[in-house]
Parts: C-alpha cells; structure tokens; sequence
C-alpha cells in the first residue's frame, strides 16, 4: 500500500493504473469505513481512501480540533483491508491557498435537517469532495465513489452534485455498519462514556418506533414525529430532529401517503455533549 500526501504525488502513483474506486473518510476509521473499501474494491482496478480532516464543513464551536486522529492505526487497517492507495494530504497540500471558491448545493436538499442545524456543513462536505475528486479521478478520467448510507443526506447532496456537474463518478451507497445491539458505527461513538454508551441505542430505537408509528396509527405525521423527539427527551437526549421523509429527496411524504411511498426516519440528538445521527430506510 502506498501513502501519499501531495495532490501530485497521487497523480503520479495513479497514473496508468485504471478507474480508481475511491473512499474519501476522515479517518478514525472503523468497521463502518472498512465496509466501504470492501465494496469500492469489488468495483475499481485500484482502491484508494483518503484520510483527511476538512475544516471546511466544521462549524466554528464543533470538534474539528479534537477530532479524533489516528493516522498509523488507520492505515493499518487500511493494507489489511487490501487498500492500495491513502490520500493523506495536510491541509496546506489540499488548500495550498484559502479555499475561497465553494460550491453551493441545492438549498431544497442541503439547508434541511443537517443542514439547517449544521449551517454550510454541505458546502463545506461538496466543496472538499469535488477537489478529492479532481485529485483522484482526473487522471483515469473517472471511477467509483464508496459513500455509507449513515450519513443519508450527504450521500443524496453527493448524488445531485454528481448528476448536475455531469462528474464521470459512479457514486455507491452502502448500508450502515451497526454494534452488535445495533448502534450506527460512527467515529464520534467514541465521545460516549459507558453509561452513555448503553443508551446509545435510543436515537435508533425511537427511529423504528416512529417508522412503525407511520406505517400503521394513521395519525398525522407531525404527531408521531412530535411524540418520537418528546420520547427521546424524556430520555434525557437533546433531540434536533426526527423525522419521516421521502427516500430520494427528503421531502416530507405527501399527506395521506405514508402506507406506500419508500421513506426514511431519520434523526439527530445529543446525547450529553455528543450529536449522534442514525436513519432508517422503512
Ligand atoms: O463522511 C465523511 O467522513 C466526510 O463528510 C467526507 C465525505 C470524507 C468529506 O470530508
């Protein structure tokens, strides 16, 4: 596995070697990514992850600074996996100049939920994507890109921003890694102390609750979504939202019209001073 960390250092090692099959992560990297290059290596000649922490889509009172970074551990993991390529550049080899040019994702489908709570959290997550793939797809001309489906919103943003560019990037959806009781994989589970970490499973269980609650009470779904968030709260999580929205592009299910269309419960809480986020394709 080689490590590189310039943009033309990638080039170079990319070059002459096919469609690359690339997993862009932000590293701390556990099952849940691992699954991802798993997938990307069935579909490229060669398996490239990248490992970078964008500053881009923090906001300023989040955890960019205590992220947590675990560089050597990461590419272990990674050549165990038969990963061929890691992308680590610092942020000067990414953003050599201040990146003031940003892309501006469709607000219909960027500005809601994580959008809404995490303002400019999708530009900051299209802006640093379309550069990894001008880095890792412009000499082969295009490829595949891995993305997990935990993180719902951003995979669609992702798609969209694929199909307006006309970018020559196949985007792949994978299912959500989950614990053995069911908790999303997510590098922020780390944040969780043990007691919190037993209640973890809460946001999930309240999202199959709420799910359920759609397909059969017949009650308005505000209601449910109402008495989903007020359930968690009195679990002592701080609930941003919970929420059944139409699989392809997050708009709330026509009235009426919840027993049929594909949907997805999706949710964000805190749980002391940990946001975790989980859905459910339903
Ligand atoms: O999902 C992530 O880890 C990040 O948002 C991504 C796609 C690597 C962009 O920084």
């Amino acid at each position: 596995m080689q490590i590189v960390q310039s943009i033309d250092a990638l080039r170079q090692t990319l070059a002459g070697r096919g469609r690359p099959a690339f997993v862009p992560t932000m590293g701390n990297l556990h099952e849940g990514h691992l699954s991802l290059v798993r997938h990307a290596r069935e579909h490229g000649d060669i398996t490239v992850a990248s490992i970078f922490v964008n500053r881009l889509q923090f906001l300023p009172h989040e955890d960019f600074d205590s992220y947590p970074r675990t560089f050597e551990a990461d590419c272990a993991t990674l050549q165990a996996q038969g990963c061929d390529v890691v992308f680590a550049p610092k942020e000067q080899d990414l953003y050599p100049q201040p990146q003031t040019f940003k892309l501006q994702p469709n607000p219909a489908l960027a500005d809601i939920l994580e959008g809404h709570f995490r303002p400019g959290f999708f530009t900051g997550v299209c802006t640093v994507v379309m550069k990894l793939f001008a880095c890792v797809f412009g000499t082969a001309g295009g490829g595949v890109a891995v993305f997990g489906k935990k993180d719902y919103q951003q995979l669609l943003v992702i798609r969209h921003m694929v199909q307006q560019f006309a970018l020559p990037v196949q985007i792949i959806g994978v299912d959500t890694e989950r614990a053995a009781d069911g908790l999303a994989l997510s590098s922020r589970n780390a944040y969780l102390n043990a007691e919190q970490r037993a209640q973890a499973l809460a946001l999930h269980k309240q999202l199959q609750w709420l799910a359920h609650q759609v397909r059969t009470s017949g009650q308005p779904l505000a209601q449910s979504e109402a008495q989903a968030m007020q359930r968690l709260a009195d679990l002592g999580w701080q609930p941003d939202y919970l929420t059944v929205r139409q699989r392809g592009n997050l708009l709330p299910p026509a009235q009426g019209d919840a027993s049929q269309t594909p949907l997805v419960a999706l949710g964000a809480a805190k749980l002391g001073t940990t946001r975790l986020i989980d859905n459910l394709e339903f």
